[in-house]
C-alpha cells in the first residue's frame, strides 16, 4: 500500500494536495500510461537474456505512472505545492507561466524539457530563441522548484516531470481542478528549434490550429479545452492589435470583436509590449469564464475567438458546453492535460534525468542515463 504522509513534509498548504490527492491513491489503474518513448529505446546490444531481464523490469521504466516517485521521492509533490505556492505570493502570473511552459515543451519534441535547454552553440540550439518562445517566462520558478527538489531528492525528478506537476498544482491552486499526473518522464540531451518554430500561432486560422492539434492526437475537443488554460495569465498587446483595424486587410475591424471591448483594450495598450489579461472578469483564476468571454465576443487572441465564431466549426458546441458547465470543463481539462502531458520524444532521443534544468548534465554523468 502506498502512503504519503503530509506531517513529514512542508507546512500547511501539503495539506490541501494531500486531500486531493489522497482519494484517488489506491485507485486509477486507468491512469497509468504507455510512454513508448523510454520502451522503444532498448539496447540492440542486449543478449537475449538481459533483453528478457529488461523486459520484465520494463514497466517500471516504459509507463508514466502517478507513483514513479512514491519511493524514490514521497515527498515531491508537497516541495512543488510549497515552492509553487510560494511564487504565487509575488507573481499573480506564476501559475500561467507555467503551464505555458509545459505546453510548448510538449509540443515541441515530446514532453522532454526540451523547452527550458538555454543556447549553447553548437550543442543546443535552444527552443528558447524560437519565435513561439519569444517573451516566454517562468524558468526561474521551474529553477526554484528544481533546487527544492534537488535538495530532497537529488539527481532523481526529471525537469519535465517538475513542469507537468507544477502546472497541475498551479492550476489547482488558481482554483481549477485536480488531476493525477503520471510521471516518469526523462529529461532530453537535445533542443528541437524547428519544432518550437512551429508550435500554434495566435494569427492561424481553426483549421489550421486543429490540424497542428491532431497532428499529436488531439481532437478538437483538446483544442478548445487546453486553450481554456487563457483564463488566466496575460497576453502582449502585439498579438491582438492586428484585429483592431483593417484586419487581415479588410479596411476594418476584426467582426468577432466586441466593439466596446475593442476600444478598452485599445487604451490598455499603450506599447505593443504590454501584457494584457486574457479573462478581464477574472483574470488569475482557472474557471470558465474564458468560455462565456468568447460567447460575448470577448476572446483576446484571434485564435480564441475562432474556437466560437467560425460558421460552422465543431468547435462552438464545445465552447457553449463548458461555458455552460464548469464541472464538464474541469473533468474534461484534467484528461486533456493528460493526453497532452503523455507526448512523448521520438524514439531514440538520448535523454538523462537533469540536474540543472537549463543544461544537459556534463556527458561523463551517467546517473538515471538512458540509454
Ligand atoms: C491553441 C493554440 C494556442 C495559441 C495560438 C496560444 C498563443 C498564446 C499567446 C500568443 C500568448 C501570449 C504570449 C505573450 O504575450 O508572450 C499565450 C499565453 C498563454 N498561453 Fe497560450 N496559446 C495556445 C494554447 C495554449 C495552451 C494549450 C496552453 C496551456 C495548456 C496555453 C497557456 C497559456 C498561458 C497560461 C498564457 C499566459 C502566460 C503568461 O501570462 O505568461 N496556451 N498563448
Amino acid at each position: 500500500m502506498i502512503t504519503l504522509n503530509p506531517s513529514t513534509t512542508c507546512g500547511p498548504s501539503s495539506w490541501l494536495l494531500y486531500k486531493l490527492i489522497k482519494p484517488h491513491l489506491s485507485t486509477s489503474p486507468q491512469l497509468i500510461l504507455t510512454n513508448p518513448k523510454t520502451s522503444a529505446m532498448a539496447s540492440p546490444k542486449l543478449t537475449p537474456f538481459v533483453a528478457v531481464v529488461a523486459l520484465m523490469l520494463a514497466p517500471s521504466l516504459a509507463q508514466l505512472n502517478p507513483f514513479f516517485y512514491t519511493f524514490t521521492c514521497p515527498q515531491l509533490p508537497f516541495i512543488v505545492l510549497n515552492t509553487v505556492s510560494q511564487a504565487l505570493q509575488t507573481d499573480d502570473r506564476a501559475a500561467a507561466k507555467l503551464i505555458r511552459l509545459h505546453f510548448h515543451d510538449c509540443f515541441a519534441n515530446g514532453c522532454d524539457g526540451s523547452v527550458l535547454l538555454e543556447d549553447v552553440p553548437g550543442v543546443i540550439d535552444s527552443e528558447l530563441n524560437a519565435p513561439p518562445n519569444n517573451g516566454i517566462q517562468g524558468l526561474d520558478i521551474v529553477d526554484n522548484i528544481k533546487a527544492a527538489v534537488e535538495s530532497s531528492c537529488p539527481g532523481i525528478v526529471s525537469c519535465a516531470d517538475i513542469l507537468a506537476l507544477s502546472s497541475q498544482v498551479a492550476v489547482v491552486l488558481s482554483g481549477g481542478p485536480a488531476w493525477i499526473v503520471p510521471l516518469g518522464r526523462k529529461d532530453s540531451r537535445i533542443a528541437n528549434r524547428a519544432a518550437a518554430a512551429n508550435l500554434p500561432s495566435p494569427f492561424e486560422t481553426l483549421d489550421v490550429l486543429k490540424s497542428k492539434f491532431a497532428a499529436f492526437g488531439l481532437s478538437s475537443t483538446d483544442l478548445v479545452t487546453l486553450s481554456g488554460a487563457h483564463t488566466f495569465g496575460r497576453s502582449r498587446c502585439l498579438f491582438f492589435t492586428g484585429r483592431f483595424d483593417n484586419f487581415n486587410n479588410t479596411g476594418l475591424p476584426d467582426p468577432t470583436l466586441d466593439a466596446a471591448y475593442r476600444e478598452q483594450l485599445r487604451q490598455l495598450c499603450a506599447t505593443p509590449v504590454t501584457r494584457v489579461n486574457f479573462d478581464p472578469t477574472t483574470p488569475d483564476t482557472f474557471d470558465k469564464n474564458y468560455y462565456v468571454n468568447l460567447q460575448n465576443h470577448k476572446g483576446l487572441l484571434q485564435s480564441d475567438q475562432e474556437l466560437f465564431s467560425t460558421p460552422g466549426a465543431d468547435t462552438t458546441a464545445i465552447v457553449n458546453r463548458f461555458a455552460a458547465s464548469q464541472l464538464l470543463f474541469f473533468i474534461q481539462f484534467g484528461n486533456s492535460m493528460i493526453k497532452m502531458g503523455n507526448l512523448s520524444p521520438p524514439p531514440g532521443t538520448p535523454s538523462e534525468v537533469r540536474l540543472n534544468c537549463r543544461r544537459i548534465n556534463p556527458s561523463t554523468t551517467t546517473l538515471h542515463d538512458v540509454i
